[in-house]
């Protein structure tokens, strides 16, 4: 197992960059997948769950180039898809294994997908249950229906389905199979808003989903028209250095490139209401995703409350914003988010061990947490629980510790940010130079920035 040994950070002032969505990754590959010709993906996120996703899609037939890292060229097959030879691997991916289960539960062959451990252990019955309706036969083979799934596939019908929990996968996974019926108005209603990446990505690709309130619907039997991607740097990997520098007084961080959807940037929201200064500069909307720069300036941080429909918004970003809830000045209460106890770990039980371990105070609740912040952090040995976002966020915390962290298990990290220990060690091996002009001329300030 490998660890991280992190001590106290110098003062932040720079402008980074971040590595493209996670979820727009997905999206992009399996979107361009089934379309009718060639697609260029710019930008893609090459971390092992995208890579999963790139690997389901050629095990269906599906031609993949990559002649850069970041660049794929997907060949699509106007969604013709073969039998797999052997089961489908989704890694660590929850993304891969709902939405592959969507696309797989319309063909006319049988395919298994399966997982690490960790994913093994995932609730799956939330897309077996609309899968079935609309006429695929699935099998989980784990217990409580977690993977392996074998999935025989059939035409589907439209349904119309309202989710019990908002989630993108499953509303994705639903979308994806309404492709795929012939003819006939599919429609997912979630109780909040989840993130919208699929709808958009699906509008880019002139299939033009209708949305209404909390509904989206999409006719049958269409084939989205083949079009080059580029992807944006993801707002989930910017919030580990956005807590780092909304942590620190006087530090000023800029993060380029990055996407600045309104159903992702609860982070920003969240960061303002505790006391950071942050401009978020929307530059460009291409390709249906706001994209751009945000600028933030630290603060002394105070407690505030996330709950209700904010949670699905921050649902990633709760690791990290727990940091900041500990270095904060008063109480943040974290509530509803009780889907944290089915994500790569059970992160609220995780973030628990792990801010105790570092002498915060805090009380776990089934569906979130209270932590009472202000008491410095002492550094500790806490561990990964093999989740990447539980070892990027504490080794934020330990940045901001007494003595040294040690973070064990940070292997995982590889599933959705390569290179976050190189702008780690940039940040921590070279303290700025008030003489090095590292941030760039700025946009003036946008009316409707959450400053
Ligand atoms: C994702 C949706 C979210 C999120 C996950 C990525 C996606 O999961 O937590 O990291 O790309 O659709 P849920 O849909 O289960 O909330």
């Amino acid at each position: 197992m490998q660890h991280w040994k992190i001590t106290r950070a110098p003062l932040i002032k720079r402008e980074i960059t971040v590595p493209g969505d996670k979820s727009i990754s997905h999206r992009a590959v399996i979107i361009a997948a089934l379309s009718n010709g060639p697609c260029v993906i710019k930008g893609f996120l090459t971390s092992e769950d995208c890579l999963c996703t790139a690997n389901a899609m050629r095990a269906l037939g599906i031609e993949i180039e990559s002649p850069e890292p970041t660049t794929l060229i997907v060949h699509g097959r106007k969604k013709e898809l073969t039998a797999p030879a052997s089961d489908i691997d989704c890694g660590n991916s929850g993304t891969t294994m709902r939405l592959m289960t969507g696309i797989l539960a319309t063909q006319p062959f049988r395919s298994r997908l399966v997982g690490d451990a960790s994913l093994s252990k995932r609730p799956m019955k939330r897309v077996i249950e609309p899968l079935t309706l609309m006429g695929a036969t699935i099998k989980a083979e784990g217990a409580n229906n977690s993977p392996p799934l074998v999935i025989d596939g059939a035409t589907p019908r439209a349904i119309q389905y309202t989710l019990p929990v908002a989630s993108a996968q499953v509303k994705s996974a639903i979308l994806l199979a309404g492709l795929f019926a012939k003819g006939g108005i599919t429609s997912v209603t979630e109780p909040s808003q989840s993130r919208d990446h699929t709808e958009r990505m699906l509008d880019y690709y002139l299939i033009h989903p209708h949305k209404e309130n909390l509904t989206v619907s999409i006719a049958g039997d269409q084939t989205p028209e083949s079009r080059d991607f580029v992807v944006p740097g993801d707002i989930s990997s910017a919030a580990f250095w956005l807590v780092a520098a909304a942590a620190q007084q006087n530090s000023h961080l800029l993060v380029r490139d990055v996407g600045l959807n309104e159903t992702r940037t609860g982070v920003l929201g969240v960061l303002v209401r505790m006391g950071a200064h942050v401009r978020e500069i929307v530059e460009a909307v291409e390709e249906g995703e706001p994209r751009g720069t945000v600028e933030i300036r630290g603060a002394g941080l105070k407690g505030t409350t996330i709950h209700g429909a904010e949670i699905a918004n921050v649902i990633d970003e709760i690791p990290i914003l727990a940091v900041a809830a500990a270095l904060a000045q008063g109480t943040t209460v974290i509530s509803d988010a009780r889907e944290l106890r089915v994500k790569e770990t059970d992160r609220i039980a995780a973030i628990a061990t792990n801010l105790k371990a570092m002498g915060v105070m805090l009380t776990e609740k089934e569906d979130g947490l209270e932590i009472y912040g202000g008491t410095p952090l002492k550094g500790a040995r806490v561990q990964s629980f093999g989740d990447h976002r539980i070892a990027m966020a504490f080794a934020i915390a330990g940045m901001f510790a007494s003595g040294e962290t040690i973070i064990e298990g940070v292997e995982c990290v590889a599933t959705s940010y390569p290179g976050f220990y190189e702008t780690l060690e940039m940040v921590m091996k070279e303290p700025w130079q008030p003489q090095t002009p590292v941030i760039g001329s700025l946009p003036p300030q946008n009316p409707n920035a959450s400053e």
